[in-house]
């Protein structure tokens, strides 16, 4: 009996190691960007006609990914088993610019105001999503 209990402490120990570590800087940084991703894909989706146009969504699809913008900067603290380029902690003073340049995007996008088929916002919203996409470009490893 007491040799079961041993290997079900082991199994367990084994699981957890297998896991990811939730507590993790990369892994809660990575959590963020998932999030920040949904928010853009369903304002994308309602751009680009795959969703419904929905003024009142889209504001809080916009707020949500608002909430969220501010997360992944403070936890790259290290950069080890993840897709984070050496760039950052080299170069911080690019990377904080890059992330000025999103928010920028972001309030820009923000402040326009809703109108009935989203026309407004094409524009500003393509400026923020290539503002992701320019920080993926110099940030991101493969
Ligand atoms: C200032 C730089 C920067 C900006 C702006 C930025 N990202 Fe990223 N993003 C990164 C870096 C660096 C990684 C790699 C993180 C890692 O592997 O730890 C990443 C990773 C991701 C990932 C992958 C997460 C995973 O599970 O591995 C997604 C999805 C993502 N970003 C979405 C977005 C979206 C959507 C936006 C804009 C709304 C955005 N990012 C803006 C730098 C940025």
């Amino acid at each position: 009996m007491r040799w079961i209990g041993v290997w079900v402490v082991l199994a367990a120990g084994l699981l957890a190691g297998c896991g990811p570590d939730k507590s993790s800087p990369v892994y809660q940084r990575k959590q963020a960007f998932k999030q920040m991703l949904r928010h853009k894909e369903a304002m994308l989706g309602m751009l680009n006609g795959r969703l419904p146009y929905d003024a009142k969504r889209f504001a809080e699809e916009m707020r949500q990914l608002q909430g969220v913008s501010d997360k992944p900067w403070p936890l790259f603290t290290e950069l080890d088993s993840s897709h984070a380029g050496q760039d950052i902690l080299l170069q911080p003073a690019a990377f904080r610019q890059a992330q000025q340049h999103y928010q920028q995007a972001l309030a820009a996008l923000a402040a326009v105001p809703p109108d009935e088929q989203g026309e407004a916002l094409r524009v500003p919203f393509k400026a923020m999503a290539a503002s992701c996409q320019a920080c993926h470009d110099r940030f991101r490893i493969e």
